[in-house]
Formats: C-alpha cells, structure tokens, sequence
C-alpha cells in the first residue's frame, strides 16, 4: 500500500470514528496536520518572520486554546474575537485588533483590559483611542494599517489599490498620519498592511511583499521613524478545488529573501520585529467537513445526493463566498472505493443555491454514506448561515493524535450582543 493510500485510510478512519461518537454534520479539525504546517512556516519563513494567528478564520475556543501555547500572537477583528481569545488563555498583550468598524465600546473594553496592539484604521479610530488611553491614564501601542496603492492579480480578495475601508490610504498618509502622530496617549510602533487573501502564485505573493516593505520603507522615512513592528497579511492562499496545486513555501521564501534581507540590513529596520499575519494556511487544509447522504434521487437523467448540512453548515463550499462561478471542493468517499460516478451533492435547505458539489466524480454514493469536504479548517462554520432554516448546528472535533476531543462551540452571542451606543 502506498504512503498516501496509508494516509488516507488513517485519515478515514478518524472521520469514522467522529461520525459515529459526535455525529453528522461535523466539522473536524486535526492538530497534527497544523502542527505540521507551522513548522513548514517555520522553516520557511521563520528566519524572518514571527506568526500572528487571525482569529477570524476559525475562533473555535479549543482550537484556539491549542494555538494558544504554539502561535506568538493573536489577531482579533471583533470584541467577540477578543473575549474568545481571552477565554482560550490568551494574554491580552499577545493580541492585535484590526478592523475598519470598531465600536468604541469594543476598544474600551480591549484597551481596558490591556490588549497589545490597537490596529488603528482611520484617524476618526486614533482620536476614539486616544480619548480612551487618556481616560485609563496610560499610553496605547497602536500599529497604523496602511492600504498600497496597488496589489499584484492573484489573489481572492482585493483589499487595497482601490477605493477600501481598510485602513489609511497610502495617497491620504502625508496628511492623516501626523494627526495620528500627534495625539499624546497613542504611541505608534509600527504599521500593518493586508492587502489581499488566498493566492496561490508564489511571485504574486513576493510582489504583494515587496509593494509592503517599499510602503513601510517611504513612510518610515518620510516621518523619520523607526518600528518596533511591521505587520505582513500573509495572503498565502491553499488548495480548494482539484485542479489547484498547493502553495510552494520554499518558492515564496527563496523569492523574497533578498528584498527582506536588505531590509532588516537598513540600520533604521535592525530592531523591527516583522510578523506574517495568517489564518487559512495554518488551519484550513487541516480541517474537514463531515456530511452524511440522507437520500439519493436520481432527477432527469442526474444523481442527486441529499446531505444532512450543506450550505447552511459550508457556505464556503457551496460557492457563495469568494467564488464567482461554483467549482467543487476538493471531497471523498469516507471509506474510499474507485470513483466511477458523477453526482451532485446537495444540502437540506428548500433552495437550489444549497449545493456542496455539482458533477463531481465520486465512488457509487448510497444512503448513508459519508463525504468529507477537504479545506474546511477555515472560514467554515463561522462563514455559514447557520440559522437558516433552523437545522441543527453541526459539530466540532478536535482530533489530537489519536484522541477525539468534542469542540462543539457554544453559538451564544448574548455576551456580544450589539450596544445600544455605536
Ligand atoms: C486583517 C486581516 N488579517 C488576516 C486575515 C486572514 O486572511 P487568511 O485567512 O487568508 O490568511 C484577513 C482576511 O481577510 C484580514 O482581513
């Protein structure tokens, strides 16, 4: 038996097992695979960079728990993020808050409590933060995030060089930074740039890096100033459809050496901490989503596959996030077999948009059978119209070695509720 056919029996197995402990759906996520996948980053990138894990793409509390003893930092988008960060065990001077839309109840509470880095994104944000330093009687950390002007095609979602909330406008920071630079309570370390998510093409990605450092350099110039850290949103994009090769790390390292090796030789950069900012290639590809057939119909000459979560669980998959024209996920047949069969795959939602797979050739599904949809660690369930149509909440498993650990997360959102004040 091969290696990979090896793997694919173990990794079956688990599913397996999940199904018949926890049930379907179930999203589960496998701590040996991500524990692989930083140190790749690691040995890839870590000579330069440190890893700020992104909450945003899954905040499942044990697995944020788990990250929390392996990743340096944290970077939340939401008060939400932050209390779940907190409550997984991470210091509040171990997380950064990015975001175009804090409330100022949000950045009270994470100030308040001692968050590291307020990422601010306007000069509106900077006066709300200083106001709040002043009124803790202490001076903030903030990282100013700055939108480029351009971003190299490649990657899935454009963030910069057009108009965008995110952050102060390249154009704009001759006259929006000095007010930033003047207000008394906020102490500026450093600048943070995301500009763009899931790309595949490793010289995009170096592009995407060089435009960073050449930002961070003409400012840091212009105003005379010298980082304690930059932040890079990493843009490193995996594998979703079948016809997608994985991400070259060893490319995109070897690509962008010299540029980052020039830049930490500048004396004004010597002292500066750079960090990739990251969330779907540490944990996307580790996780699967497990969905059990209900029902086959076969419809006008088509199969159909009826699920018991589809959309509702993984809009992702479904294609309604990122994609422009659906292309399947990459899945399988838990329990193998020669794929031999087109069929759709469908969830339980009364709507035609609920579809996890169109024609995808798969071993002869039956009633009862069990598919795993791969690339499912990231932007999954907390990406998913859950409540729509009222089915149940799918579970979570954390699969450490051989133990199975029920990760099934509250979706209680009466602690976040929304303010009455902005
Ligand atoms: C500010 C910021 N940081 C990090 C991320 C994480 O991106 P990814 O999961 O593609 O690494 C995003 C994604 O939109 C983001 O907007």
């Amino acid at each position: 038996m091969s290696a990979h056919a090896a793997d694919e029996q173990s990794l079956d197995a688990v599913l397996g097992r999940v199904a018949e402990n926890f049930g379907t759906p179930a999203f589960v996520y496998l701590t040996d695979a991500i524990e692989q996948r930083l140190a790749e980053l690691r040995a890839g990138l870590g000579r330069w960079f440190s890893f700020s894990y992104a909450a945003k793409a899954n905040p499942n509390p044990e697995l944020l728990r788990w990250l929390a003893s392996r990743v340096e930092t944290i970077d939340v988008s939401s008060l939400g993020e932050f209390r779940l960060a907190r409550a997984a065990g991470w210091a509040p001077e171990r997380a950064s808050f990015t975001g175009p839309g804090k409330r100022d109840v949000e950045i009270e509470e994470a100030m308040a409590d001692g968050l590291g880095e307020l990422v601010v994104e306007s000069v509106r944000e900077a006066v709300v933060a200083d106001r709040v330093a002043r009124a803790l009687g202490r001076v903030q950390d903030v990282l100013v995030r700055l939108s480029p002007s351009r971003i190299p095609k490649g990657f899935g979602d454009h963030m910069a060089g057009r108009p965008s909330p995110f952050g102060l406008d390249i154009e704009s920071v001759a006259e929006e930074l000095p007010r930033i630079l003047s207000l008394g309570h906020l102490r500026v370390v450093g600048f943070h740039v995301y500009s763009g998510t899931q790309c595949l093409k490793p010289e995009a990605i170096c592009e995407n890096y060089r435009i960073f450092l050449e930002t961070f350099r003409t400012v840091c110039v212009d105003f005379g100033l010298t980082p304690q850290r930059l932040v890079f949103g990493s843009g490193l994009g995996i594998p979703y459809h079948p016809a997608d090769n994985g991400l070259d790390l060893a490319q995109v390292a070897g690509g962008v050496a010299p540029d980052l090796e020039a830049f930490i030789a500048d004396p004004r950069f010597q002292q500066t901490s750079l960090t990739l900012e990251l969330g779907r290639f540490l944990v996307g590809e580790a996780g699967y989503f497990l969905t059990r057939i209900i029902s086959v119909k076969e419809s006008r000459g088509s199969r159909i596959g009826i699920c018991v979560g589809g959309m509702n669980n993984h809009r992702p998959a479904s294609g309604h996030v990122g994609m422009v024209i659906h292309r399947n996920y990459r899945m399988h047949r838990v329990g193998g077999g020669e794929s031999s069969e087109k069929i759709d795959l469908v969830g339980p939602l009364c709507t035609s948009i609920d579809r996890l797979a169109r024609g995808v050739v798969l071993p002869r599904l039956e009633e009862g059978d069990l598919v795993a949809i791969h690339g499912s660690g990231a932007y999954g369930l907390t990406a998913s119209p859950l409540h729509f149509i009222s089915h149940p909440l799918p579970r979570e498993v954390l699969v450490e070695g051989d133990r199975l650990r029920d990760a099934t997360r509250a979706l209680s959102f009466d602690d976040v509720r929304a303010p009455s004040t902005p």
